[in-house]
């Protein structure tokens, strides 16, 4: 098996992409193929509340688009716990999934295609919202904070990374523009 075979690597594409909260031997800007991503999934434990969740991503399937976040390689001393650590946080609504994960230029380094894991949220879940207009989501942002901090907050971050990375979120972009016009 080559280097790259034993690697195991995070793909974040929400506030991973700003924030891992988990030991990693180095992170690379990556993306992935065939999603987009949509502010389509309820927290009422990180940026809302029981009863007032706020609204943050998931990623649905999306032939021929991309999705641009951050990969993090794991090593092989903490790969379990940090997959324990997040199956267990992530456990109210998302499901980790494998998918091919293409890098970005990583620092000096080209690096090959690989393969990451990554947390979807499910339709069955009980805490997924699913499609609304963008103007219904502004107004669900705009109000919703959580022990995490604001709703609001999240997206602008979200927004910021992409900006600085010069990636595409059409669903993004629109939501952080009505949200500081
Ligand atoms: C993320 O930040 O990429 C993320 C983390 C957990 C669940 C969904 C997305």
């Amino acid at each position: 098996m080559s280097e790259a075979g034993n690697d195991h690597w995070i793909f974040g594409y929400g506030s991973l992409v700003w924030r891992a909260g988990f030991p990693y031997a180095e992170r690379c800007p990556a993306w992935i193929q065939g999603y987009s991503r949509r502010f389509w999934q309820g927290s009422t434990d990180h940026r809302g509340r029981p009863g007032a969740p706020g609204r943050v991503v998931t990623l649905v399937r999306d032939p021929g688009a991309t999705c641009f976040g951050m990969a993090y390689r794991l090593t092989p001393q903490d790969r379990s716990d940090v997959l324990d650590h997040l199956d267990h946080r992530e456990r109210g609504g998302y499901e980790r999934i494998e998918a091919a994960l293409h890098f970005e230029q990583c620092g000096e380094r080209e690096r090959e295609a690989s393969t990451a894991w990554l947390y979807i949220a499910t339709p069955s879940n009980h805490n997924y919202l699913g499609p609304a207009g963008l103007d219904e989501i502004a107004a669900q942002v705009r109000i919703a904070y959580g022990p995490s901090g604001t709703n609001l907050e999240y997206v602008l971050e979200l927004a910021r990374f992409l900006r600085e990375h010069r990636a595409q979120d059409d669903h993004v972009f629109a939501l952080a523009e009505l949200l500081t016009r």
